[in-house]
């Protein structure tokens, strides 16, 4: 089974940003227990701040792989182009968000990708990464 993680922008600062809403781990802390946990798949995890970078990287798995989650951060919010590109792959993508984006400010309520995703996964904090995953497997 091949899963990937994508986490969109600024995401690589979490443990340092905001901490109060992202917590105070660092992506790459988490992975690495998340990997130990789930050492019988192959688990790979992917970030980038540049939405083109994240449109290449979901062309080339997403007729691959079984299972993706994704973070967009704010491209989540924004982007019609990374819409396109979940709806244009076969793979399955679980939708996940740190914070309670529905708490928050109303430009963080509407995503352009829920509608081509799988399911979605908000508010749970780190722990909806590791949801997605055992809903994959
Ligand atoms: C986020 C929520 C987005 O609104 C925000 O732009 C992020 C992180 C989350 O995981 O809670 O960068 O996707």
């Amino acid at each position: 089974m091949k899963i990937i993680i994508i986490n969109g922008p600024n995401l690589n600062l979490l443990g340092k940003r905001e901490p109060e809403v992202y917590g105070n781990i660092s992506f790459e802390d988490y992975f690495y227990d998340l990997k130990n946990k789930y050492n019988n798949i192959h688990l790979e995890y992917f970030q980038s701040n540049h939405e083109g970078e994240i449109i290449d990287k979901l062309h080339e798995i997403g007729f691959d792989y079984d299972g993706i989650i994704l973070n967009g951060g704010a491209y989540t919010h924004t982007s019609i182009a990374i819409a396109d590109a979940i709806a244009a792959i076969e793979s399955p993508v679980i939708e996940v968000h740190i914070s309670n984006v529905y708490a928050r400010e109303s430009f963080r309520h509407h995503s352009y990708f829920s509608g081509h995703c799988k399911g979605l996964i908000v508010g749970m904090g780190l722990k909806g990464y590791e949801l997605a995953i055992q809903y994959f497997i």
